[in-house]
């Protein structure tokens, strides 16, 4: 593994929400001593800019001046990736449900989606990282070195997504449908919706462990780096 040092690769990992991406990707960018970039929180921290500054997430003309106008950070800290929003920790506050729901509902505009992929792209030009989210093998970095696209069956996604996140008040079957009517937003929306690139290798997550899933990506990388 020490050879990977030496030729900085762009890995991307895109996937569904539930498919393990985020755990995947933090571990493999540990493993490599690469940084580990969640683009979601990116779309997750227009979302709670959204929510605090009282604007629709349907206005497209407006979430572009907010994201303008803001500072989004994505820093890696000894417990896990840190988001900042203009210099404020938001890491905790943009997991929750009004802001998971918001996130998919900002990144359906075509102009959003532009400044986003413009700051990925800056934030990953050097090499060197793990980009994970839904559009980084298809238009992010379509050169990228290696391409995962991380996939599940919905029912273990919806369950992995209920242990991870247990709301209080909340069913079990409102969590469920949550992610469903996101998983439908992000798939069909017309910019950049979520699917796998032509190249990418298609790992299906439903039946291997984490450690599996992991194994068969580090063997990926292994054989790029010898090419
Ligand atoms: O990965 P996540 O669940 O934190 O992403 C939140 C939302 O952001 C997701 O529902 C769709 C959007 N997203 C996107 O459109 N493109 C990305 N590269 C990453 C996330």
């Amino acid at each position: 593994m020490t050879e990977q040092a030496k030729r900085k690769l762009i890995i991307a990992i895109d996937g569904p929400a539930g498919a393990g991406k985020s755990t995947i990707a933090s571990r493999l960018a540990r493993k490599l001593g690469y940084v580990n970039l969640e683009s979601g929180a990116m779309y997750r921290a227009l979302a709670l800019k959204a929510i605090e500054w009282d604007a629709s997430f349907d206005d497209e003309a407006a979430l572009l001046k907010m994201a303008q106008g803001s500072t989004i950070i994505l820093e890696r800290s000894i417990g896990g990736n840190r988001v900042l929003l203009n210099g404020k920790d938001i890491s905790a506050r943009i997991r929750d449900r009004d802001v998971t729901e918001g996130a998919s509902r900002v990144s359906v505009h075509p102009k959003v989606r532009e400044w986003m992929v413009e700051r990925q792209r800056e934030m990953g030009v050097g090499g060197g990282v793990v980009m994970e989210g839904r559009d980084i093998g298809t238009k992010v970095f379509p050169d990228a070195d290696l391409k995962i696209f991380l996939d599940a069956d919905p029912v273990i996604r919806e369950q992995r997504r209920l242990d991870q996140q247990k709301v209080k008040g909340v069913s079990a079957e409102a969590m469920s449908a949550e992610l469903r009517d996101r998983d439908h937003r992000d798939r069909t929306r017309a910019a950049s919706p979520l699917a796998a690139a032509q190249d990418a290798v298609v790992l299906d997550s439903t039946k291997l462990s984490e450690d599996e899933v992991l194994g068969r990506i580090e063997k990926l990388v292994e054989d790029k780096v010898k090419l």
